[in-house]
């Protein structure tokens, strides 16, 4: 049987870590992997659609709403892409998945961390990255990363406070599954983040080769 392998990589707003999925997805590929890179919300023509309702200049949905429409467009993403690639042993390698929600809608919005976990267990079908890596930012370079955006997403304006339960929020997802999660320092330079992650996932794509 071929292996597979499914990654995500989380972090605060301003982290670096879409450079570093893309980056990630490059180097495995030139190493002769199948890579398969999703980002969320997205990833479908439904996920995309979802991405423009939640983002548009009119303004975010309640944030109810706006929890079931990523889980709607991340139920879509795992039928359409994300099982099917594992299933023909791809390495799958997502930008944000279910702790997103889990993070920024129960700690950072306030909604029930239990109804939550059972969303994302519903949109997910529990399917679980093998291994996530967190790039982790200070806030003073989340903030300026932030603030020199072009284009801002909704939640890329919310408060600092905001920002902040999103970041213990994940340090709770952590602490709860530390097998799962390898920390890796995002203010470094980029290319010193793509070498601690492509260290870090070397351990999980061992695994993998024993399987093919
Ligand atoms: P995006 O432009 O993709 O930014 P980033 O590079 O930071 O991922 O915007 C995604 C935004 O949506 C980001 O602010 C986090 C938020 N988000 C949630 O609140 N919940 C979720 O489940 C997901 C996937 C994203």
């Amino acid at each position: 049987m071929k292996g597979s392998l499914f990654i995500s990589l989380e972090g605060p707003d301003g982290s670096g870590k879409s450079t570093q999925a893309y980056l990630l997805s490059r180097a495995l590929r030139a190493r002769g992997y199948i890579v398969t890179g999703i980002c969320e919300p997205g990833g479908t023509p439904l996920g995309e659609q979802v991405r423009t309702l939640l983002f548009t200049e009119e303004g975010p949905p309640g944030r109810m709403a706006m929890a079931l429409l990523l889980a709607a467009s991340r139920a879509q993403v795992v039928e359409e892409v994300i099982r099917p690639a594992l299933a023909q042993g791809d390495v799958v390698i997502a930008d944000r998945y279910a702790d997103s929600t889990l993070a920024y809608q129960a700690y950072g919005q306030g909604l029930d961390v239990d109804d939550m976990r059972a969303l994302a267990r519903m949109a997910t079908g529990g399917l679980t990255p093998d291994l996530t890596l967190y790039v982790d930012v200070s806030e003073e370079v989340s903030r300026a990363r932030m603030a020199a955006r072009l284009q801002s997403n909704k939640l890329d304006k919310e408060t600092a406070s905001f920002h902040a339960r999103v970041r213990f929020g994940y340090e709770r997802l952590i602490a709860a599954q530390p097998e799962r999660w390898v920390r890796v320092r995002g203010d470094a330079p980029i290319d010193a983040v793509h070498s601690a992650i492509l260290k870090a996932v070397e351990p999980a794509l061992a695994r993998v080769m024993h399987t093919i």
